[in-house]
């Protein structure tokens, strides 16, 4: 698994030199929290050096049928899951071709002990696609009341910390 995904980044590099990335999100709420974490992680990935597109989920899937390197995916968590359009968007892409593409995910969610989380189905879904997980998901915390969330104290370096590493692991040199 190492070697191949080491051969498909040095391919990408080699054709072309930028790694293409899509950030793919949903965000339910009044204050749109996954929106955030999304266009932290998208700035940070284009620090990096690579060619970023953002896309909130009902825009995205056009776009799967363009080239790409990495998937990058991120979901508020909802009844311990993905959200429904997230869950319907990565089934749509079954039987599409994957295999050895690089993803990573994140979520956004309550801090508790019952919060459960959305990355987990994402990353099974990813994995069944045949996408490599390049990174361990993100979880991103809010706390406050619907519609007042706030982020909890660090969590937007953390994703933008995160965001970076995604780009470090992609290789890209600027
Ligand atoms: C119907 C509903 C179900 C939710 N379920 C969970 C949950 O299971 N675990 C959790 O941590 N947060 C849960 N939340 C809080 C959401 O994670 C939170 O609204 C979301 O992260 C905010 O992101 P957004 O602004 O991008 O929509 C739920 C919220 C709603 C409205």
């Amino acid at each position: 698994m190492f070697i191949l995904y080491n051969m498909v980044v040095a391919d990408s590099i080699l054709k072309g030199g930028i790694m293409k990335s899509l950030v793919v999100y949903d965000s339910v709420s009044a204050v749109k929290m996954t929106a955030k974490v999304a266009q932290t992680i998208a700035n940070s990935l284009k620090e990096g050096g690579l060619e970023v597109t953002l896309l909130p989920v009902e825009d995205a899937k056009q776009a799967m049928s363009e080239e790409f390197d990495c998937l990058v995916i991120g979901s508020p968590t909802m009844a311990w899951a993905p959200t429904k359009a997230i869950s319907e968007f990565l089934d749509g892409l079954k039987g599409k071709a994957f295999s050895g593409r690089s993803a990573a995910c994140f979520d956004t969610q309550l801090k508790s002990i019952i919060s459960g989380n959305g990355n987990k189905a994402m990353e099974a879904k990813l994995t069944e696609l045949g996408f490599i997980l390049v990174l361990p998901a993100l979880q991103s915390y809010i706390e406050g009341r619907k519609d007042a969330y706030k982020f909890k104290d660090g969590e937007m370096e953390k994703a933008a910390t995160w965001g970076r590493d995604l780009a470090n692991k992609l290789s890209v040199k600027k």
